[in-house]
C-alpha cells in the first residue's frame, strides 16, 4: 500500500487527450487528482501505431510539475532514452519484448538520472523480469496489447498481476506495480484487487462524457476502500 494510504495512484494517459487542448487537459487532470501523467510513445514498428515524441514531453513539462512517466512502445529504446530524459521525463518504462539487452538499457536509464520501469505485454510471463527487479522502481503489466487506446481490459492478465504482487511484496525495496489498458471505473477495482497500485487510464479519463475531472473522480471513487 502506498504511504499516502490511497488504494491506487492515478496515471492519466494523454494518448486519449484532445491534442488541440493538451495543456488544458493536463492541467484539468492534475487538479482532479492525477498523481502522474502517462505519455505513450509509439514508433509504428514495435506497435502498429505512431504517437508522440520528446517535444510532447517537453510541452507537458511546461504546464505541470507532476511526474511524467514515459511509456516507450518502441523498438531499440536505447536510441531514444536520452532525448526523453532531457525532455523532462521523470521515469522511462521499457518493454521486455522490445529489447535483447534489457539489463543494459535499464542501467543506461538510471545513469541518465531518471527512474526505470519495465513493461510486460499480455503474452509475456511474470518471470521474464526477475533478473532486472533490483534495478527498477516500477513494473507495468499491460492489460491490453499495446498500440491503441480504448481497447477492452483483458481479465486473463490478472493471474500475472497476482503473481507479481506476491513477488514484489517479498522484497525489501519498494517497487510499484502498475496496469495499463482498458482501465475504467468497472475494471479498476478488479486490477487493484489483483494487486495493482498504479492505474494508467486514457479513454475513461480524457474521453469521459462529463469531462476530465468527472472521469478521473469516477475512477478514484471506484477503488476507494478497495
Ligand atoms: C496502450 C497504451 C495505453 C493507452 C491506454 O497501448 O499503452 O497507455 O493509452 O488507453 P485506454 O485507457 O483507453 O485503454
Ligand atoms: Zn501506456
Amino acid at each position: 500500500m502506498p504511504v499516502d494510504n490511497k488504494a491506487a495512484r492515478m496515471a492519466p494517459s494523454i494518448l486519449a487527450a484532445d491534442f488541440a487542448r493538451l495543456g488544458d487537459h493536463v492541467i484539468q487532470a492534475a487538479k482532479a487528482g492525477a498523481d502522474r501523467i502517462h505519455v505513450d510513445v509509439m514508433d509504428g514498428h514495435f506497435v502498429p501505431n505512431i504517437s508522440m515524441g520528446p517535444i510532447v514531453v517537453e510541452a507537458v513539462r511546461r504546464v505541470t510539475s507532476l511526474p511524467l512517466e514515459t511509456h516507450l512502445m518502441v523498438s531499440e529504446p536505447d536510441r531514444y532514452i536520452e532525448a526523453f530524459a532531457k525532455a523532462g521525463s521523470t521515469s522511462l518504462l521499457v518493454h521486455v519484448e522490445a529489447n535483447s539487452n534489457l539489463h543494459r538499457t535499464i542501467q543506461a536509464i538510471r545513469h541518465l538520472g531518471v527512474s526505470a520501469g519495465v513493461v510486460l505485454n499480455p503474452g509475456t510471463p511474470a518471470w521474464a523480469i526477475e533478473e532486472v527487479l533490483d534495478l527498477v522502481d516500477l513494473v507495468l503489466v499491460m492489460t491490453v496489447n499495446p498500440g491503441f487506446g480504448g481497447q477492452r481490459y483483458l481479465t486473463e492478465t490478472e493471474g500475472k498481476i497476482r503473481v507479481l504482487r506476491r513477488l514484489l511484496d517479498q522484497r525489501d525495496r519498494p517497487v510499484e506495480l502498475e496496469v495499463d489498458g482498458g482501465i475504467t471505473a468497472d475494471t479498476a477495482p478488479r486490477a487493484v484487487a489483483a494487486g495493482a497500485r498504479v492505474l494508467v487510464a486514457g479513454s475513461s479519463v480524457f474521453g469521459h462524457s462529463g469531462g476530465v475531472a468527472a472521469g478521473l473522480k469516477a475512477l478514484i471513487s471506484s477503488v476507494e476502500g478497495a
